[in-house]
């Protein structure tokens, strides 16, 4: 049974093994495709100060509104899209942006 009152705990799973497959990367435009309630991108935000832009998609609201609290240090460079991430193309025309350095499905 849950309790009404228990705070929902979203874990990030993976986060190190993610991560260190840019470790010696140089990054500028990052997308996460899940990107969920925001643990990869904040591990990744931290680990490269370089990201200028690092675009967070996910199907849920509610994922994404924990997200926007947990990536607010960052506000300037993230930009969260409630959608599917099978548009991608999309998303990145409508932003004029022809190449990411790397992205997550995880
Ligand atoms: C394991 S969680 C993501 C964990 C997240 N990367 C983190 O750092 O905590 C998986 C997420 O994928 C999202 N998702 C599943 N299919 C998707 C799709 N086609 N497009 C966008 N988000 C999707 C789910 O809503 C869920 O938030």
């Amino acid at each position: 049974m849950t309790n009404k009152n228990e705070k929902r705990e979203h874990i990030s799973v993976l986060a190190n093994e993610a991560l260190s497959f840019f470790a010696d990367m140089q990054i500028g435009v990052f997308f996460e495709g899940t990107v969920g309630a925001g643990g990869h991108a904040k591990a990744m935000l931290e680990a490269h100060p370089e990201i200028k832009r690092y675009i967070g998609c996910d199907l849920d609201p509610e994922a994404l509104e924990i997200a926007k609290e947990t990536l607010k240090p960052w506000k300037d460079k993230v930009e969260l899209i409630h959608g599917n991430f099978a548009q991608l193309d999309e998303y990145l025309k409508e932003r004029k942006i022809k190449t990411v350095d790397g992205f997550f499905l995880t």
